[in-house]
């Protein structure tokens, strides 16, 4: 009774973590999971900074590993490390399965969850497999890459935020340190204040396809919400920062980093004015969605900043974007 739970769950996932680096040095390990990492470029160095691993193809392994080393099933279960059949709670079996690990940290370095990428072009099965929401891994209190990431995010006092784990390995390759992932599913309050810890701008990476763009839209206004300065990049279609600085290499993807981070508003400006050209309609409603956007920065003083800004670079009067402001603002009291 020395430990209590939770204490408990994090020597298990560490436990975990354990296995799957093990794994990946195995027969099998080696022949499919590192090779999978060596084809996307990962370093012996990166796959050791992040811990990343392998899950044997098997129903078992962890299971009896984990019960062999004096982890409880319970506490195997509760760590989500292993499952039970629905149709007989009685049956227990590993939740990864023949698939690579990235290991999900807290702030302190300590494994709290796992992702789970699967090999195969197998379009009946997730791409990724993660761990459930337990007792020490609140998923929308967590972004992938933070331990990493904090010491580069408070020096260059800027964060770069993209989807994926993969694109915050690939950033590192590349030179940047200073980037997290939401994993995904949409940027939380939680997160945001998370970001705010360390600094106060962010740059949206988010991949370049309609779901990208979409998501980052969204994630642009709660991070202004949140008060912080908001930056975004686009891709071309089709790629994420992952696939995008593979091609081009490091040092031409830092440079296309620094010569396409655009304000947010910049950056609405141009998605929508794609669409709107010589459209008068559709050019009120580029301003309309411009201001969306600045009625959500809680000081006034960076609103006004960003209606004189608006302005200029849609060429209107600035009364007129203040109107608009004024009528957004004084709707949500
Ligand atoms: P993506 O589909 O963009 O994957 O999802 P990715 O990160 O580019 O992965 P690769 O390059 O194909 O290997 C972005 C993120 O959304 C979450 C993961 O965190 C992923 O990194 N995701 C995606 C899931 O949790 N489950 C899924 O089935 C798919
Ligand atoms: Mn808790
Ligand atoms: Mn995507
Ligand atoms: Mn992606
Ligand atoms: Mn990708």
């Amino acid at each position: 009774q020395a430990f209590n739970e939770r204490e408990s769950l994090y020597i298990a996932l560490n436990f975990a973590k354990n296995l799957f680096v093990e794994n990946l040095k195995s027969d099998e390990g080696r022949s499919i999971g590192l090779s999978y990492f060596k084809e996307r470029g990962f370093t012996q160095e990166i796959i050791e900074k992040f811990d990343l691993g392998y899950a044997l193809d098997s129903w078992d392994h962890m299971l009896k590993s984990g019960k062999k080393a004096g982890h409880s099933e319970e506490i195997l279960l509760k760590a989500g490390l292993v499952l039970q059949k629905d149709d007989d709670k009685a049956r227990i079996y590993d939740r990864f399965r023949n698939r690579v690990i990235f290991t999900i940290h807290n702030l302190g370095g300590k494994p709290i969850a796992f992702g789970a990428r699967i090999l195969t072009q197998d379009k009946k099965q997730p791409k990724y497999i993660n761990s459930p929401e337990t007792e020490v891994y609140h998923k929308s209190d967590v972004l992938y890459g933070l331990f990493q990431a904090k010491q580069a995010m408070r020096q260059a006092d800027n964060c770069y935020l993209v989807e994926g784990y993969t694109d915050v390995i690939s950033l590192h390759l590349a030179g940047i340190q200073n980037v997290v992932a939401s994993s995904g599913t949409s940027l939380t309050e939680g997160q945001i204040k998370l970001i705010k810890r360390f600094t106060d701008n962010v740059t949206v990476l988010y991949d370049g396809d309609a779901a990208g763009i979409k998501a980052s839209l969204r994630g642009i206004d709660m991070l202004l919400e949140g008060g912080l300065n908001v930056k975004a990049v686009v891709f071309p279609d089709g790629d994420d920062p992952d696939s995008y600085s593979r091609k081009v290499g490091g040092e031409i993807f830092q440079d296309y980093l620094k010569n396409n981070a655009r304000d947010f508003i910049e950056f609405k400006i141009d998605l929508y004015a794609k669409e709107s050209e010589g459209d008068p309609i559709k050019r009120a409603e580029v301003i309309r969605q411009v201001v969306q956007s600045i009625s959500k920065i809680p000081d006034p003083i960076i609103r006004t900043v960003y209606v004189k800004e608006s302005g200029r670079l849609l060429s209107i009067e600035e009364d007129i974007v203040l109107a608009e402001l004024n009528k957004i603002l004084l709707k949500g009291e």
